[in-house]
């Protein structure tokens, strides 16, 4: 799959930073400050003391210059040529320089160039002025954030105050004017809305809540329409069971709707895959363990045919979490079997903690569990083919809120959540037995 690129244009301290940071650790992808390139060449000049004042001057240093970042995790450092410029990034005196050479034809070329080669090499969300119309005119979505004066700059004052900068907020009132005045109103590549950007006045919104606004836009954007054969296979699977046995489902509002989140189920025969399918539809992720996919032909050819994300039990690096968070975030729900493999003895078994890891790492926010009643009879572990015409019935709840991500990082919490996780489950297990399956 070609990288794709996320842009967020706007006015000094719209909230661009903060949000492109918590969609990039969202989507798992990472950040690109373009406002840092310019910082960086500013932080260089005032530090090594370097008259930059000519045009022509920056234009033949530039040349042999070079800029280079080294994401540490989630953190970017910078270095212009031999000096690591990024413990001076944020000082207002760079920000100031770097608004004024920003003004320079040569340094946007050179600030241009590093961010287009850079951006080759993965998926970024890259904010800065002209991102949107100028250096990534095809990205795949564009943003641009604004809010009012007034409150740009007591956003500013307190981050400056938060840093231990000593400032004042008609200080940094008068600071945002100028800059205003000189990123908009200079000749070449001012701060414009790019026509296909998405416009977002965040004046009287918080940051999470511009956050969803704006995942739910890349969503949508990047919502994969199924293929004509998976969207058969489900209509398929539907008539079949629908045919053979007596199936009912209770609770389908809720899996009609449910969008980009992670579904949990019970797992006791080759069917549940398949139901789950006819209820979820063709956009459905399923995560499948390395282990049973090497060891099974049949799991092997019937999820051929559908997206799957392979995770080794004992370890779940990053780009599993990606693959995860690309799926979520293209509208797809994906599925995870908690207990591992199917059970043998029909009941719920203990959870494995990869459920939790994904809620934190993810940042899901809904989590679906769903019950499937009556399939360990028909088709059981180690019984070659299923019985028919028999009742099938699956439950499906109201979709659970999680939330405090950060509290659940440690593993008491992980496993605590696990635990709530199943709990759940086994609510919906009394209930069928208790309801439906009786009267199978
Ligand atoms: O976003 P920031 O405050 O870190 O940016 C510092 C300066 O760099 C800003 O005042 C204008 C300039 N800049 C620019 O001209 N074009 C960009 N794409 C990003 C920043």
């Amino acid at each position: 799959m070609s990288h794709f690129i996320i842009t967020i244009d706007g006015p000094s301290a719209s909230g661009k930073s903060t949000l492109a940071k918590k969609i990039a650790q969202r989507l798992g992808i990472n950040y690109l400050d373009s406002g840092a390139f310019y910082r960086s060449i500013a932080a260089y000049l005032i530090e090594k003391d370097v008259p930059s004042e000519e045009e022509s001057f920056l234009s033949t240093f530039l040349e042999g210059a070079q800029l280079k970042l080294k994401y540490e995790g989630s953190f970017a450092r910078y270095y212009f040529n031999d000096l690591e410029v990024t413990p001076f990034l944020r000082k207002e005196p760079v920000a100031m320089k770097a608004s004024f050479i920003a003004k320079q034809k040569a340094v946007r070329n050179f600030v241009n160039k590093n961010l287009q080669e850079i951006s080759k090499k993965g998926d970024f969300i890259a904010d800065g002025r002209d991102l949107g119309s100028k250096v990534f005119p095809f990205a795949d979505v564009k943003f641009f954030l604004t809010a009012t004066l007034e409150s740009r700059a007591k956003r500013r004052e307190l981050e400056q105050k938060t840093m231990g900068i000593e400032t004042s907020f008609e200080k940094v009132l008068e600071q945002l004017k100028l800059r205003d005045e000189q990123d908009s109103k200079r000749k070449i590549d001012p701060l414009v809305k790019p026509e296909d950007a998405f416009f977002i006045d965040t004046t009287s919104f918080t940051s999470e809540e511009v956050c969803d606004q704006m995942l739910f836009e890349i969503k949508k954007k990047f919502s994969v329409q199924p293929s004509f054969f998976r969207t058969f296979i489900c209509i398929f699977l539907k008539g079949y069971f629908s045919l053979f046995y007596r199936f009912q489902v209770f609770g389908e509002e809720y899996s009609r709707k449910f969008l980009g989140g992670l579904v949990y189920a019970n797992h006791t025969s080759f069917y549940d895959g398949l139901l789950l399918l006819t209820l979820l539809g063709p956009n459905t992720v399923f995560i499948a363990s390395q282990k049973v996919m090497n060891k099974n032909f049949l799991i092997r050819l019937i999820t051929s045919l559908f997206p799957l994300i392979l995770v080794d039990e004992k370890k779940m690096p990053r780009d599993f979490f990606r693959s995860c968070n690309r799926a979520i975030h293209r509208g797809c729900p994906i599925v995870i079997f908690p207990e591992g493999a199917r059970s043998t003895e029909g009941v719920i078994s203990p959870f494995k903690e990869g459920i939790s890891s994904i809620i934190v790492h993810c940042k899901v926010k809904e989590v679906l569990p769903i019950y499937i009643g009556g399939v360990y009879t028909i088709w059981p572990k180690g019984k070659l083919l299923p019985s028919f015409f028999k009742k099938i019935t699956v439950l499906v709840s109201k979709p659970i809120q999680v939330s405090g991500h950060e509290e659940v990082e440690t593993k008491n919490n992980r496993a605590f959540l696990t635990d709530q996780l199943r709990g759940r489950l086994k609510n919906l297990e009394k209930h069928f037995k208790d309801t439906y399956e009786c009267r199978t």
